[in-house]
């Protein structure tokens, strides 16, 4: 993989697994990262690799959706292996207005699944970034598997669902190598905070109230971003073409479980002037609809046949993250004021927003 195209490398995780190519793992090629920069896209996230590695980290602000961009890009960089993380990703963005992840998640990869299907001659892997939702959700026992039937309950898990099928026709149908992985809930640096446990930090630090939707029994199961994209690189060299591969944390927690755990680290970490907790900010709000009860993967797959497993247990990694926010007021200033959307304008004439 001389030329590997990422796509939605300005995004949480997507960021972090540029990070973890060029900064810590035994990847020795060249990063071509097309990223349309809608609200989830940072600029500020990669600056310092791009500077750092100019002939090694190429950026293209494109739309995956778009076939003379994609064209464009596969041929004037010569890719020969593609990890599309490019999606809409927000459960409740796609409850209010799901056209969007119809048109990027569905055909922003069937589009890239074309274009890479006419350069098949140099292509050796179109790997997919997928989600845990697409199997629905779990009662009180038992774990997805790759077995596991697809039962999608959003708008967003749904055109997941799709995108990757489509991506396991083209291997049936075309012989297109491809990997797919299918990821529970990720946390770490980098988070929109629109998503749980980056939201909660924020509101804690400000003092304001911490949504937890229903009850707050919906159980997630936890994994730290590093280990997710360690996960997809291990799966990209070594998995098995045509499978999939579930990644999960074995870290499963009730939200209202999370959100205390958040605020027990904060009260430790940046103590309150009186001393109270920032749990006494926990509010229970209407629940979303179609809420995923729970959700827990087995991933022994990945395990034996890669020898993949987690560094981090939730302990660990949601007290990296809670100094991570704090190390990162500057970051966070610019994503809350929306500054990194101002930039984008004023450099793209980008008209996305939030
Ligand atoms: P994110 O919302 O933080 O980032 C998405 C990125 O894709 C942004 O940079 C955005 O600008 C870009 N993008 C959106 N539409 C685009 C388009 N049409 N063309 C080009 N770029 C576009 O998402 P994330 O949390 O980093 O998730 C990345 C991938 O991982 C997604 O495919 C998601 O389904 C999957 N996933 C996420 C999680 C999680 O917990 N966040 C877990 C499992 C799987
Ligand atoms: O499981 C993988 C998925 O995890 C990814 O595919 C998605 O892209 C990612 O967004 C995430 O989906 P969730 O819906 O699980 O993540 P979210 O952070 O939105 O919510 C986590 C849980 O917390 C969920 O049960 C809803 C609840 N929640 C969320 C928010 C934003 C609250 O209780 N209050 C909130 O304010």
């Amino acid at each position: 993989m001389k030329n590997l195209l990422v796509t939605g490398g300005c995004g949480f995780i997507g960021t972090g697994f540029i990070r973890y190519l060029l900064l810590d793992s035994d990847f020795d090629g060249r990063i071509i990262n097309v990223d349309k920069l809608t609200y989830a896209g940072n600029p500020d996230n990669l600056t310092d690799i791009e500077k750092s590695n100019p002939a090694r980290y190429v950026f293209i602000k494109a739309d995956i959706c778009d076939p003379d961009a994609m064209t464009h890009a596969f041929k004037s960089y010569e890719i020969d292996a593609v990890c599309n993380f490019a999606a809409e990703s927000h459960v409740d963005r796609s409850i209010v207005a799901p056209d969007a992840f119809i048109k990027t998640n569905i055909e922003g990869t069937f589009n890239l699944l074309e274009i890479s299907r006419r350069n098949s001659d140099r292509l050796v892997l179109f790997h997919h970034v997928s989600t845990d939702e697409v199997y629905g959700s779990l009662g009180p026992d038992g774990f997805f598997t790759e077995k596991t039937s697809y039962r999608p309950n959003s708008p967003y898990s749904a055109s997941k669902a799709a995108s990757d099928h489509l991506v396991r026709a083209y291997h049936k149908t075309y012989a297109l190598p491809v990997t797919i992985s299918n990821c529970s809930n990720n946390y770490g640096p980098y988070q929109f905070p629109e998503k749980l446990i980056p939201l909660i930090i924020l509101n804690a630090l400000e003092d304001k109230p911490l949504p937890v939707y229903g009850d707050g029994r919906n159980v997630r199961d936890w994994l730290y971003v590093k280990d997710h994209c360690r996960a997809v690189w291990e799966i990209m060299k070594r998995g098995t073409r045509g499978q999939t591969y579930n990644i999960g944390g074995r870290c499963e927690s009730t939200n209202i479980e999370t959100v205390s755990m958040v605020c027990d680290l904060l009260d430790e970490m940046v103590p309150k002037a009186d001393r109270t907790s920032r749990k006494d900010l926990i509010t229970f709000v209407k629940d979303r609809p179609g809420h995923d009860l729970r959700y827990a993967i087995d991933c022994s797959k990945l395990e034996k046949e890669l020898g993949w497993a987690p560094i981090e247990s939730f302990k660990t990694g949601l007290r990296k993250t809670v100094q991570w926010y704090l190390n990162n007021s500057q970051w966070v200033h610019r994503v809350k004021s929306g500054e990194y959307l101002d930039w984008v304008r004023q450099h793209y004439g980008n008209e996305e927003g939030v």
